[in-house]
């Protein structure tokens, strides 16, 4: 029998309350016992010095940097969707200093008390933890300037209701830097019913093509910053899976750089325009 999203929603509080004492590996609901937290943020792009940040803070739970990929400066508003213990807000809450602000929304309570206690006593002012559902967000109209969301999207039952609200609440100039687990196949329905491999970021995830769809059909356009598939082998057992790493945005003006890490970059504009097809199908 197929979950219905409350559930859903309870299984992901249940395992995230749990992962939020020891993190991910120390919890034995997700990803391989070998590596420690810190083996897992070097491997998806995080400097030593970034780990070093907020030690505590790091339950080892990304598939990718958004930080590294995203362009915000010093006075920016930035939103953290599935904020975790903060580890992604604190980095970004120095990189926009005290003229700036970060807000951190979670469904786990004990995630939000994690964070609120780590920013207490690491002195970070500018920072809000917010509990909340990132389906429908605590969060006025277009009052954030940066959305940054690292290995979340996938555990939403509804992907649709997610970039609606991103769309909602971000600015018109407003970007949003997603790392996220998308499939390259799909997975068999024993494994989709697996609340392991819910809460490890991969049972709720969807196929490459339809995520990038639903961003389009949200009214936001894309550029694809990077397709990690060695994340595969280093923390997914194999299963035929990416990181999709993506900048987002309302128009369709996206700063030219170079793509980072492995894979491709392009752009998808909303407008329907002639490369659409290949970036998605590609
Ligand atoms: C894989 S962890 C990532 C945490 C953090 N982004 C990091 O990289 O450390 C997923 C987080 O998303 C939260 N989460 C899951 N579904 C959510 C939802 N619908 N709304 C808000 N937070 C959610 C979980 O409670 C958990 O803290």
């Amino acid at each position: 029998m197929n979950r219905d999203n409350k559930e859903v929603k309870e299984i992901i509080k249940k395992g995230y309350s749990k992962i939020s004492e020891k993190g991910c590996c120390g919890s034995e609901l997700c990803c391989d016992n070998s590596k420690t937290n810190v083996d897992i943020s070097k491997s998806i792009g995080y400097s030593q010095e970034e780990i070093g940040n907020v030690f505590e803070a790091n339950l080892g739970l990304g598939c990718g940097n958004p930080i590294a990929m995203s362009t915000m400066k010093k006075g920016d508003v930035v939103l953290d969707l599935g904020s975790g213990a903060g580890f992604d807000a604190f980095l970004a809450a120095k990189r926009v200093g005290r003229e700036g602000k970060v807000i951190g929304v979670d469904i786990t309570q004990d995630m939000i008390d994690k964070a609120k206690s780590l920013a207490r006593k690491n002195g970070y002012e500018n920072t809000d933890f917010i509990l909340g559902d990132i389906e429908d967000l605590p969060i006025d109209d277009k009052s954030i300037d940066v959305i940054i969301s690292n290995c979340v999207i996938n555990l939403a039952p509804s992907k649709r209701k997610v970039f609606s609200e991103a769309r909602r609440v971000l600015r018109d100039d407003g970007k949003m830097f997603v790392s996220d687990i998308v499939l390259l196949e799909n997975l068999d329905e024993d494994k989709k019913k697996d609340d392991e491999l819910l809460c490890g970021c991969v049972g709720g995830a969807l196929l490459r093509n339809e995520y990038l769809r639903i961003v389009k059909e949200s009214g936001l356009n894309f550029k694809i910053l990077g397709e990690d598939k060695e994340i595969s082998k280093e923390q997914y057992n194999g299963i035929n899976l990416e990181s999709l790493k993506l900048e987002i945005s309302k128009s369709d003006n996206f700063v030219e750089k170079k793509s980072e890490g492995n894979g491709c970059s392009c752009c998808c504009s909303s407008g329907g325009k002639s490369e659409d097809r290949e970036c998605i199908d590609g």
